[in-house]
């Protein structure tokens, strides 16, 4: 049922718009080239015959009619803008998978009580605008809309005014509605499903997460003349603390995740003593207790070597998401079409984070895997297989089906 080629090139023309020198993708979140991949996608949506609207965080959603124009939609979908340097899969796969079930039912002629909607998600990155995932977590009730739409980027725009001028601030209320269930496809971003041969992951559960930004205080002096023993260097303070957080992680088991990806130097200037320091701490870990006592004993770390390097410190935790269970109805529908189909799956826990999480706040959630090549991911070579890309459609098409009732 699911077209593999035309859900192969999909991905390839959506790839063309903000690629990259290494073949992989630059989609920062509600940038120009954000508004050209939302573009490409509405328009696909409005050839299929679908009803597209967009809410007030910038989500889309193109919806598929039931036979029941008043029952609640089963919505699938992901994301479409990426890293600085990212693949060209992460969350796009969740995005065109969607819109191919869409499709691959018209051409099957098979019809659903409950509308069948894909969602394209504002955000889920948040490389520019700090948190991630905020705009799902705005329709799940998780947050405040103001709060999400007054984020600024490092230039001091906001995400209101970033909408407003790519053409993305809808006019439908973000998350004012009922929704029978939510299904996201993504690749795997990890190892396993290609090391075990399997073509689809089930997941059940994902880890929890800390997104941590760290301001250290020094004194700026001239590179050359301040004595190394009367400087209050910022960053080296900083560099101190990334290496102890990082000596840290192997204290528990299991090991956490910990990671600065994003430094700031202030004034960053080849030969001033740097005064001040921003840095990330993105830190995650499957149990919760676990995340509460970690993020309790880096704060202590990091504040003894400031305190041991004379540097003032603030630390800010942005992000504080527990870990997460998918919903056993979800899970069992996604396992069920696999094993309908024939298609090869195992059980899988989730690494990263997704808007899938967000959503399953608010209705039941579930997430189907896909491999991607040796795990790579967050990276310009992420690859995946066409049929393998097929196949999780098909196995989301299946569980779509199931949920929406099929008449
Ligand atoms: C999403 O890409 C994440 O940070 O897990
Ligand atoms: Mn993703
Ligand atoms: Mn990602």
């Amino acid at each position: 049922m699911i077209n593999q080629d035309r859900l192969w090139n999909d991905h390839m023309a959506m790839a063309e718009i903000g690629a990259t020198a290494a073949g992989g993708s630059c989609r920062i979140a509600l940038t120009d080239d954000d508004k050209a991949g939302r573009d490409l996608f509405v328009s696909w949506c409005e050839a299929a015959g679908l009803a597209v609207r967009v809410d007030t965080c910038g989500n889309i959603f193109a919806r598929r009619a039931g036979s029941d124009a008043d029952a609640p939609p089963v919505i699938t979908g992901s994301h479409l803008d990426t890293q600085p340097l990212g693949g060209r899969f992460d969350g796009i796969y969740g995005v065109l998978a969607g819109l191919e079930v869409l499709r691959a039912l018209d051409d099957a002629g098979i019809r659903t009580r409950h509308p069948l909607e894909v969602a394209v998600w504002t955000d889920e990155e948040g490389v520019r605008f700090g948190g991630g995932c905020m705009a799902s977590g705005v329709f799940a009730g998780m947050y405040e809309e103001a709060d999400f739409l007054a984020c600024t980027d490092t230039d001091g725009a906001t995400v209101a005014d970033e909408l407003k001028r790519i053409g993305y601030a809808g006019t439908v209320p973000c998350g004012d509605m009922e929704v029978r269930a939510f299904f996201e496809a993504h690749i795997e971003q990890g190892p396993i499903l290609e090391a075990e041969g399997k073509t689809v992951g089930v997941v059940l559960a994902g880890q929890g997460k800390r997104l941590i930004e760290v301001s250290v205080t020094g004194e700026e002096g001239h590179a050359g003349t301040l004595p190394m023993e009367l400087r209050h260097d910022a960053f080296v303070g900083a560099a101190r603390m990334v290496v102890a957080l990082n000596e840290l992680a192997f204290r528990f088991d299991p090991v956490p995740v910990i990671t600065t990806g994003h430094v700031r130097v202030k004034p960053n200037s080849r030969n001033t003593i740097p005064g001040g320091t921003l840095f990330s701490i993105d830190c995650r870990h499957p149990a919760a207790e676990t995340l509460v006592t970690l993020e309790t004993e880096m704060r202590r770390t990091m504040e003894e070597i400031a305190a041991e390097a004379g540097l003032g410190v603030d630390i800010d935790t942005v992000t504080s998401r527990d870990p997460v269970v998918m919903d056993p109805g979800c899970i069992n529908a996604i396992r069920d079409g696999a094993e309908r189909l024939g298609i090869p799956h195992q059980d899988i826990y989730s690494g990263a984070g997704h808007d899938a999480f967000s959503i399953l706040e608010m209705t039941p959630t579930g997430m189907i895997f896909v491999p991607c090549e040796k795990g790579i991911s967050h990276n310009e070579a992420e690859n995946a297989k066409p049929e393998d890309l097929a196949a999780g459609a098909a196995v989301l098409a299946e569980a779509m089906v199931a949920y929406g009732e099929k008449i």
